[in-house]
């Protein structure tokens, strides 16, 4: 079939941009066929594009066209020329925003066909995500899609002019450049010229931003791509955006300042209003209260500290906890006295695979029923302690305290009330002074919990090779609705901290020489105190859309096993470009 030439024609509106105020104009659109309708007469065509559908009417006044329109087929591409008119009370269309007109159609052009579609583009998506992520282009179709994808372009815009107003420069750092300690494995990159020699693609820049501030640059920022060959999950992805920010001179306060009128002008793009400024939490306090650095402060649902009650309980399990150091952590879960026994087992097996044994529930639904014999008089106490009510059920974990609030912590999401998942709450929140160090029982040594490059609390300076894991950091989340959105720190400006740092962390001399030597000279010539965060820009632009996935704010992402199904990578190489690098196949065996 021939297709129609574009010749002169030019748009005058997007389809989805039409409304009341267009009727009588005579418009030329253009767009893929999202559905059409054939009434032999009459035949209405749903013309999509980026901005959104509108409907196209297509009538027996014009034979010849109403003629063409019978070759139509679903994404087929057209041009119409037009006119808007408006559509009977009747026919009005609340759901879509074009929905109080429609085109009545003078002319129609067909620029391209389109074969059968692997699937129909709609919202929500009807199609499995492995067919989607391999006909990426159709899926990014849907208009939720485009939605997102403009509401990405305006944040990075929204940040770009703030960052600039506020004396920052986007500058750019290397790709193709040394490892970077994020605690993710990295990519690496095979050098031709040097065979046998590797660059690794960044997990961030944060040693170059660091480097800018000894240059001199004062303010730097980009949103930039960060590579990390790590276990993927909703929230993760190898390859994602940072808008990192990096500031000579500051304290802590200096970049919670900034990054807050950041945010609560990115936010104001989807009319939230942000409030200001941002509750803290020590990472104890957090740990203490939620169970987790990353508390979503949607509901309360505190977790609560009973060990004092415990102490007096008759229970072999309390006892025996408490004894061995632990203690006995509660969980108050309003309303929710009617979860069925196979439900409080699930519950319990849960807090078996976190590593505890198990939980003791209470429910109150006239009198009090539970899986530990106590007196009338014990739960009462517990009750009371808690501020419970009748229908609430309580959960009770004994033992390791990190073990114990970790399992209450995963509980407490788990049971979380149904209001307060419902979109258009955002709960922000500074997690603050981590630990710098934590220990790995695998590996019997220390890493560092943020990065090697955070500097430890002035005041715990002196702790640092006899008690390392009580020295804290001054490193910091931000943290939204639950998500870890950013993290950053004030750094080590002095040379002689950094080298004790890689010695603390167990590298020999040797190695913090060949991988951070040049990072070790660069502090010797003036570097300032400085610091900065990197935020996660796509689980921003996840929450701002109101998406589950950062798949869904990433043009062509990977599946959750690290593939790209569109291109088919990772593929295969042949020999030649193998030889080129001085690299050998192994032979399976
Ligand atoms: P961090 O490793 O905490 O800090 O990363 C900062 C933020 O980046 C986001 N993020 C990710 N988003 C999607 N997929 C991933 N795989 C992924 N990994 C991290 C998170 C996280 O909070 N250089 C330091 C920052 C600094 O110290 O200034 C860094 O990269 O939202």
């Amino acid at each position: 079939m021939g297709f129609d030439y574009l010749s002169d024609w030019k748009r005058t509106s997007y389809c989805g941009d039409l409304r009341i105020d267009d009727v009588g104009q005579e418009v030329t659109l253009f767009g893929w066929i999202h559905k059409h309708r054939d009434m032999g007469n009459l035949v209405f065509i749903d013309l999509r594009d980026r901005q959104g559908v509108i409907q196209v009417v297509v009538g027996s006044e014009n034979q010849a066209l109403l003629e063409k329109t019978k070759m139509l087929r679903m994404e087929y591409v057209l041009g119409i020329k037009g006119i808007v008119a408006a559509r009977e009370d009747n026919l009005r269309n609340p759901k879509l925003s074009t929905g109080d007109v429609e085109v009545q159609a003078k002319e129609l052009k067909i620029l391209n066909v389109s074969a059968v579609p692997p699937f129909v583009v709609s919202d929500p998506p009807q199609a499995t995500e492995e067919l989607r992520f391999k006909h990426r282009y159709m899926d990014l179709r849907r208009p939720s899609m485009q939605r997102n994808f403009k509401l990405r372009h305006q944040a990075a815009l929204t940040i770009r002019n703030f960052m600039s107003q506020n004396g920052f420069y986007e500058i750019e750092t290397p790709f193709l450049t040394k490892s970077t300690p994020e605690g993710a494995r990295d990519y690496l990159v095979a050098s031709r010229m040097y065979k046998g020699r590797f660059f690794a693609l960044p997990q961030s820049p944060q040693i170059f931003k660091q480097l800018l501030m000894i240059s001199g640059f004062d303010r730097y920022f980009q949103i930039v791509r960060c590579f990390r060959d790590e276990d993927l999950r909703a929230d993760r992805q190898p390859e994602f955006t940072q808008i990192d920010v990096e500031m000579s001179f500051v304290s802590q306060q200096d970049v919670f300042d900034l990054v807050e009128a950041m945010l609560a002008l990115t936010f104001a793009l989807i009319d939230v209003k942000v409030k200001r400024p941002f509750p803290r939490f020590t990472y104890q306090e957090s740990m203490a209260k939620y169970g987790t650095d990353k508390p979503d402060l949607r509901f309360g649902m505190a977790i609560e500290d009973l060990t004092e009650i415990g102490s007096s309980l008759d229970s072999q399990v309390i006892q025996g906890a408490l004894a061995s150091g632990g203690a006995l952590k509660a969980l108050l879960v309003p309303q929710e006295a009617g979860l069925s026994r196979s439900q409080l087992d699930k519950l319990g097996q849960k807090a078996r695979d976190l590593g505890g044994k198990g939980i003791i529930w209470i429910k109150k639904q006239q009198e009090f029923k539970s899986s530990l014999k106590l007196e009338e008089g014990d739960f009462k106490t517990i009750w009371e302690k808690l501020g419970g009510s009748e229908q609430d059920l309580v959960l009770l974990v004994a033992g390791e305290t990190d073990t114990a609030l970790k399992i209450l912590g995963e509980l407490r999401l788990d049971l979380v009330p149904e209001e307060a998942k419902k979109s258009g709450i955002y709960k922000f929140a500074w997690v603050t002074d981590f630990p710098l160090f934590e220990w790995d029982e695998d590996e019997k040594r220390l890493f560092s919990m943020h990065h090697p490059f955070t500097s430890p609390q002035d005041e715990d300076l002196k702790l640092l090779e006899e008690r390392p894991l009580q020295v804290k950091a001054r490193a910091y989340d931000v943290v939204l609705n639950g998500v870890e959105i950013g993290g950053g720190s004030i750094r080590i400006h002095d040379l002689g901290v950094q080298e004790r740092i890689f010695r603390i962390l167990g590298l020999q001399e040797e190695e913090i020489k060949s991988k951070f030597g040049f990072f070790l000279e660069a502090l010797r010539f003036g570097a300032p105190p400085h610091g900065g965060i990197a935020l996660g820009f796509d689980r921003i632009v996840m929450l701002l859309a109101d998406e589950g996935s950062i798949r869904d704010v990433i043009p062509f992402p990977k599946t959750t096993s690290s593939l790209c199904l569109l291109t088919g990578s990772p593929s295969d190489v042949s020999e030649k470009q193998l030889q080129e690098l001085g690299l050998k196949r192994k032979k399976e065996d």
